[in-house]
């Protein structure tokens, strides 16, 4: 039996295609939901839509510091593997969550397989790269999701149990347009008429979000731009502009709404003119879209979306996101260009199952 450790927004998309692989296996999954993210459309929604089964266990960690979150996994992890003895634990992505399973694990000598090893942005000051780099080191499976992964895992010495396996998030996302082109989600309710140009933006990071008139200054940006801009709006943002008494209630070119599920975004980002966001999974996801990507950051853990002209990043201090935008809306929008495969085919969790042994 394997333990199957999710808890945050992102990890369900990438536990989805795992899952699914494993559905005909001998193999038995644990699966393990930490609570780090509670909101039913952070955690319960991505059930229903993924038709992902019900975590066994949650161990409704919240939310809290680092320390407080990454210690609560690590504790609840450990009190399980000590119970049930799993002969590995999968884990996914960069969050508190991972790193307080990977932990666990590694301290009691049992397998870690991380999902989306190897990923990189090479800024030390951002939470999630510290766990990545901490989680790879304690991993003994590294699934990578491209040759730059391998390589970034190489120069930092790691070269055992590394697998090219391609990205897991790619299965999810074709199943969800899939799935969201034959639903019948309203444009409407945004204020959007049907093939009107509009630009999807998230913000969430905690470097976005440590200073509300940062937010505010984004947000008035956005508003300025020419377009309607449908922005589904993190809790954690939401509540920095609120305890700052910025209003939520803007004018008519900038909608922020409540976060919306995977299918309801998927079917935003296959409408969207522009995304202008800080989230990894997004910038992937409006690459295999074929959506171009303003990223809200100094540097990205998917570089191949810039080297191919879809993805730019700019400052967060900086007042140029409307440029950046127009720039992908006029003469220079990469529209019809390739979007060569970087991260792999379809299959990637189907090729770590076979990989493993796991079939
Ligand atoms: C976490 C991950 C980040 C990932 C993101 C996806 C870490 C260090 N960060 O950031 O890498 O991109 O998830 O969303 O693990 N909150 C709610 N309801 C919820 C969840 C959170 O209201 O269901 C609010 C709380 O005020 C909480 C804040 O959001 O304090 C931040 O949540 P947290 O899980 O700590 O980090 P994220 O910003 O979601």
């Amino acid at each position: 039996m394997i333990f199957s450790v999710v808890g945050a927004r992102p990890h369900f998309v990438k536990a989805s295609p795992l899952m699914n692989a494993l559905k005909n296996s001998a193999m038995d999954v644990f699966s393990i939901h930490t609570g780090q993210h509670y909101d039913a459309n952070m955690s319960d929604i991505f059930y229903q839509e993924l038709g992902i089964s019900s975590p066994d266990v949650n161990l409704g960690i919240g939310s809290g510091t680092h320390a407080e979150q990454t210690s609560a996994v690590l504790t609840g992890v450990e009190r399980l593997l000590l119970e049930m003895k799993p002969s590995a634990v999968v884990v996914y992505g960069d969050t508190n969550s991972t790193l307080g399973a990977a932990l666990a694990a590694a301290k009691y000598y049992v397998p870690v397989v991380h999902i989306e090893a190897g990923v990189r942005c090479g800024n030390r000051r951002m939470p999630e790269e510290i766990n990545r780099r901490v989680i790879d080191h304690v991993s003994d499976v590294l699934a990578c999701p491209s040759e730059l992964a391998v390589n970034n895992l190489a120069r930092e010495g790691v070269v055992e149990g590394v697998l090219n396996v391609g990205d897991f998030m790619y299965d999810t996302f074709l199943m969800a347009k899939e799935i969201a082109s034959s639903y019948s989600f309203s444009l409407d309710r945004l204020g959007l008429c049907s093939g009107e140009d509009f630009v999807l933006a998230t913000i969430h990071r905690e470097e976005s979000t440590a200073s509300a008139a940062t937010l505010s200054r984004i947000l008035d940006e956005l508003e300025e731009m020419g377009f309607p801009v449908v922005l589904p709006l993190h809790p954690r943002s939401r509540s920095v502009l609120e305890t700052a008494n910025i209003p939520l209630e803007r004018s008519d070119s900038l909608r922020i709404v409540p976060p919306v599920g995977y299918l309801e975004m998927m079917f935003l980002l296959s409408h969207a003119k522009v995304v202008v966001t800080d989230s990894g999974g997004l910038q992937k996801e409006a690459y295999w879209a074929g959506v171009p990507c303003v990223t809200l950051m100094n540097e990205t853990t998917w570089p191949e979306t810039i080297d191919a002209g879809w993805n730019v990043l700019v400052d967060l201090q900086s007042d140029s996101i409307c440029d950046a935008i127009r720039d992908f809306t006029g003469d220079a929008a990469p529209v019809g260009t390739d979007r060569p495969e970087v991260y792999g085919a379809p299959g990637a969790a189907q090729r770590l199952v076979n990989a493993l042994g796991w079939a």
